[in-house]
């Protein structure tokens, strides 16, 4: 029994103390799949960052597309889900354990979030100071205060950079 109440404790605390850093671990819904990336408009061979990559399924979608894809993860039981989930897509998806904001951004084609309103003003800063190439971030839910919006579909947000 105590065994278990050891295990339950570190589950709780694992999901629990990204909250300190970013949004909790709630998956994207898989209906909002197709708009991520129709919103995105991405090609073959073009590179998205995942900001919070959670159990890899937007990591799984892009690899299914031929579009490579880079997902930053905090929570280490997500991250080895989500390399197990996307193992198939393993020459082109690679998934990084660690902070994002902590990390230097590769060079990308896209970006794709589901943070929370009280990042969405420091995400922005940080496109504008790593990025001097045209980039496209989508925003799930969550809008940029005063940044103008490019598209929209199903609660998601397109915005362009440069
Ligand atoms: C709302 S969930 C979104 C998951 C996934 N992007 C999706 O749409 O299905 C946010 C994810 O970001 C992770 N996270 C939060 N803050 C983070 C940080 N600073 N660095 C890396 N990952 C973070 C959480 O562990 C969680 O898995």
């Amino acid at each position: 029994m105590s065994y278990l109440i050891y295990i339950v404790s570190a589950v709780i605390l694992l999901f629990g103390f990204v909250i300190l850093f970013g949004a909790p671990f709630l998956p994207t819904l898989t209906k909002q799949i197709d708009p991520i990336f129709e919103l995105l408009d991405l090609s073959e061979g073009q590179t998205l960052i995942e900001l919070g990559s959670g159990d890899g399924r937007i990591l799984y979608e892009a690899g299914k597309r031929g579009i490579n894809a880079i997902g930053y993860e905090l929570n280490p039981v997500l991250v080895i889900y989500s390399i197990a989930k996307t193992w198939k897509y393993r020459k082109s998806v690679r998934v990084i354990w660690g902070n994002y904001w902590q990390k230097k951004w590769p060079s990308a084609d896209g970006i794709s979030v589901f943070l929370l309103d009280k990042y969405m003003s420091r995400l922005n800063n940080k496109i504008i100071q790593e990025y001097k190439t045209p980039i496209k971030l989508v925003s799930f839910a969550f809008k940029i205060p005063g940044r103008k919006i490019d598209r929209q579909k199903k609660g998601i947000f397109l915005y362009r950079y440069n």
